[in-house]
């Protein structure tokens, strides 16, 4: 077994992403059972931190990258460097073929993380199909087959939907076994605001989760926001208000300010109807306080 169960509860407790329990046990079962693991769901809830913390606990260290709008099978399996079509022999022997992050992990024996997968096109990671399934990788122009070790691991992350993404292929997605990543409970994200901002006040506090909810509701079900307030925003809003506490400015004023900022982030900020709304948000809480 790669990462022995009594071993679960020591990586969940050493992360610092917290309330994902469920997410770290059903991603390390089915890394156990050999699988690709594709964490995936709202901005800032922790996806690439728990990837990276539980490659960090296994013995074989790892490759990272990040997929991009401009990615091809060149990065990710290999191929010719453009300069080596160069007239001058110089520059075109320099810059001749190169094996892209995948094919180097297998040859090195590393895992992989490919963070943010839905920003390439499914088309750059068509050539790893069978490498995902049966655990081969054809290297066709080094005329090579890479076979991936058995305790080989590789973990995926993604945003659905996002502004700026792919949709995944379903041939590419069914490669996975997907997973959840959502918002954590609310007394653990209050717990996270007494860790990260010990010095915000209750009430403070309490606002910045309601805002919190708020955004995600009109989110979710009214799709009235293109994203939630995610956790890693609930940290910024509380050590801002933290922050400015301690320079003795109201409460009121800060958590205005907070909330504007991270408006922003989860408006549709050319929109003005999507401004408006967490704008009002932001107005109606500042008010309760
Ligand atoms: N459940 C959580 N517990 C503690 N910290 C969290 C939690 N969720 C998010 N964070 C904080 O948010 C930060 C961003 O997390 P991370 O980058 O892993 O999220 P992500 O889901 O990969 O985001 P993105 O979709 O933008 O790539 C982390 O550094 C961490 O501080
Ligand atoms: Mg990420």
């Amino acid at each position: 077994m790669l990462i022995e169960e009594n071993r679960y509860l020591k990586i969940i407790e050493t992360s610092k992403i917290k309330g994902q329990e469920d997410v770290y046990l059903k991603s390390m079962r089915y890394i156990n059972l050999g699988y690709p693991i594709l964490l995936f769901g709202p901005p800032g809830c922790g996806k690439t931190s728990i990837a990276r913390h539980i490659l960090d606990s296994l013995d074989r260290e790892y490759f990272t990258i990040e997929a991009n709008e401009s990615m091809t099978e060149y990065q990710l399996i290999g191929g010719f460097h453009p300069l080596s079509m160069s007239a001058s022999k110089e520059v075109a022997d320099e810059f001749m073929y190169k094996d892209g992050i995948v094919a180097r992990a297998i040859m090195h024996g590393k895992n992989l993380l490919i963070d943010e997968l839905t920003r390439a096109p499914s088309s750059a990671f068509s050539s790893i199909f069978l490498l995902l399934s049966h655990g081969i990788l054809t290297l066709e122009h080094r005329e090579m087959v890479l076979r991936k070790p058995d305790d080989w691991v590789f973990i995926a992350t993604a945003n659905f939907g996002d502004v700026g993404s792919f949709k995944l292929s379903s041939a590419l997605k069914r490669r996975f076994i997907p997973i959840y990543v959502s918002y954590p409970k609310r007394y653990v994200e209050e717990a996270l605001i007494r860790e990260y901002a010990p010095g915000v006040g209750e009430k403070v506090a309490s606002r910045i989760l309601d805002f919190a909810e708020e955004t995600r509701r009109m989110w979710k079900e009214e799709g009235a926001l293109p994203q939630g307030l995610s956790t890693d925003g609930i940290i910024k809003m509380a050590r801002y208000c933290e922050l400015l506490a301690r320079e003795g400015i109201d409460d009121r004023t800060a958590f205005s300010d907070a909330a504007f900022h991270q408006g922003v982030v989860i408006a549709d900020e050319t929109d003005q109807v999507s401004i408006q709304l967490v704008n009002e948000l932001a107005l109606r809480l500042t008010a309760g306080l």
